[in-house]
C-alpha cells in the first residue's frame, strides 16, 4: 500500500478488513465463476451512543445466484445500518447480474462510508461501482489490504485480466525428485493426510487435468472428495485430459463415471470423428485442438477452459504434461507434496524435464510460499514468479 493511500485508513480499519478477508474464504469451495468476497459492517465510535465500534453485521458470497456479500451482510446487521462504515473485500457491483446491484442496497441502507480493498475487472463493474457511490455521496476509500485481497482472489482475477485459468501444478515427489518409478509406478508417494489434502485442493478448484499417459497408468478417478467435516459445499470439479490420438479407454474409471461428473477430453484434430463418438457416447465432453510440435496446443485448451468459466484448473502430471505446461511459463502457482522416500534412476521421470534452464539467475522462484506438514509429508506451495 502506498503512503497516500495509508493515511486514508486508521489502525481499525485493518482490523474490520481482516475479518472480511476471513469471511471471503469461506466461499472458495463454491462460488467459482463469482469471486470470493467478504463483508463487514461496522458501527464506528462518532456515530454510536456507546462511543465504541461495533460490528453490526458481516457475511460472504457463497455462491452465483444467491445474494453477494453486501446483502448478505446488510441483511443480517443486528440495528439500522445508517451512518456505519461496510467493507468489503472487492469493489460493490453497479449492474443487474445474477443478482440486483450492491450499490442501491448499500445507498439506500444509508451507509456513510465503504473501504474497498480492490477494484473489481469485471467489465461491468471495473471502477464504475466506486464512481456510483461517490456521486451519490458516500465516501468510498479504496485499496486497504490491496495485495492480500488480490491474492485471496487470484482465480478470479487472473481469468478477467489476462483471460487465461489460473494454473496450479501439483505433484507428489519423493525426496529425489522423482514422479514415480523408472516402471512408472506411483501409488503411493505420499501417505494418507497428503492425499486428503490433496482432496480439498482439488474441490477448490474448477478443473483438474492429466495426460493420457497418467490415464493409462493409473486409471484414476479424479473427483474431489475431501473430508465432508472440512468442506460444507462444493461444486462438481471438471476432469480435463489431454489425449491427442483418443486411446482413453471406455472401461477407464473416468469415463465410466462421465455421466456422473463431468469428464471433458481433447484430442487432436487429426483423430477420426468415430473416435470422438465413443468418447461422447461415454457422457464425455470431446473437443478437437490444434497441435504444435506434435504436443497439443496448450494456449489453446486453457482459452476453451476460460470461455466455459474455469478460473483456476490443477494439474496433476504426469511429467510429459507438467514439463509442457512449465516449458510453455503457463504454471501460476506450484504445490508440490513431498515424501521422505528416496527412488533414484535416470530414467525415473520428475516433474520438470525437458531443457531446464542454464544458470540459476533463470529458474524461476516461488514467492509467498507456504510450507506445511502433513504427516510424513511436507507441502510447498507458493506462486511461480517467471524470469521473462
Ligand atoms: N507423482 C505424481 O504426482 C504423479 C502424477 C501423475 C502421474 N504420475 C505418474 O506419471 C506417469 C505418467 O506420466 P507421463 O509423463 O507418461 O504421461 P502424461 O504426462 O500423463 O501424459 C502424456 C501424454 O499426454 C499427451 N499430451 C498431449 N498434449 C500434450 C502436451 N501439450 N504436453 C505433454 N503431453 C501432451 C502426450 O501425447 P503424445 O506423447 O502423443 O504427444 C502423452 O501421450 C505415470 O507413471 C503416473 O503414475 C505421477
Amino acid at each position: 500500500m502506498n503512503e497516500s493511500r495509508q493515511t486514508l485508513f486508521g489502525s481499525y480499519d485493518l482490523a474490520f478488513m481482516r475479518r472480511a478477508l476471513d469471511l471471503s474464504r469461506k466461499g472458495r469451495f463454491s462460488v467459482s465463476p463469482n469471486p470470493r468476497v467478504g463483508c463487514v459492517i461496522v458501527r464506528e465510535p462518532s456515530a454510536s451512543a456507546d462511543g465504541i465500534f461495533r460490528v453490526i453485521g458481516e457475511g460472504f458470497h457463497l455462491r452465483k445466484g444467491l445474494p453477494h456479500a453486501e446483502r448478505v451482510a446488510l441483511d443480517s446487521c443486528a440495528e439500522d445500518p445508517r451512518g456505519s462504515t461496510l467493507f468489503v473485500t472487492l469493489e460493490p457491483c453497479c449492474h443487474h447480474g445474477a443478482t440486483p446491484p450492491c450499490t442501491e442496497a448499500i445507498l439506500k441502507a444509508g451507509i456513510r462510508r465503504v473501504v474497498a480493498a480492490t477494484t473489481d475487472p469485471f467489465p461491468q463493474v471495473a471502477g464504475q461501482g466506486i464512481k456510483w457511490l461517490r456521486n451519490h455521496g458516500v465516501q468510498v476509500d479504496v485499496g486497504l489490504l490491496e495485495d492480500e485481497a488480490r491474492f485471496e482472489n487470484r482465480y478470479f482475477l487472473h481469468r478477467h485480466e489476462i483471460g487465461l485459468p489460473w494454473v496450479i501444478l501439483k505433484a507428489a515427489v519423493s525426496l529425489d525428485g522423482k514422479l514415480s518409478t523408472a516402471t512408472g509406478q506411483s501409488k503411493w508417494i505420499t501417505g494418507e493426510e497428503a492425499r486428503t489434502h490433496v482432496h480439498s485442493l482439488r474441490a477448490e478448484v474448477d478443473a483438474i487435468l492429466v495426460g493420457v499417459g497418467t490415464v493409462l497408468t493409473d486409471d484414476p478417478l479424479l473427483t474431489a472428495r475431501p473430508s465432508v467435516s472440512e468442506i460444507h459445499d462444493w461444486k462438481p470439479t471438471i476432469r480435463v485430459v489431454l489425449d491427442p490420438q483418443g486411446l482413453i479407454s471406455s472401461s477407464s474409471r473416468l469415463l465410466k463415471t462421465a455421466k456422473d461428473s463431468p469428464v471433458w477430453i481433447f484430442l487432436a484434430d487429426s483423430v477420426s470423428p468415430s473416435q470422438k463418438e465413443r468418447i461422447e457416447t461415454a457422457g464425455a465432453r470431446v473437443d478437437f485442438v490444434s497441435c504444435s510440435d506434435e504436443k497439443l496446443d496448450l494456449i489453446q485448451i486453457l482459452r476453451r477452459l476460460a470461455e466455459a468459466n474455469i478460473l483456476s484448473l490443477l494439474v496433476e502430471g504426469g511429467g510429459n504434461v507438467h514439463t509442457s505446461f512449465l516449458e510453455n511459463q503457463l504454471v501460476n502457482e506450484v504445490a508440490i507434496y513431498i515424501a521422505p522416500v528416496l527412488v533414484g534412476g535416470k530414467p525415473s521421470p520428475t516433474f520438470y524435464m525437458g531443457q531446464g534452464v542454464s544458470t540459476m539467475k533463470e529458474a524461476p522462484r516461488l514467492e509467498r510460499v507456504n510450507r506445511r506438514l502433513l504427516g510424513p509429508d511436507t507441502l510447498i506451495r507458493g506462486i511461480l514468479k517467471w524470469k521473462l
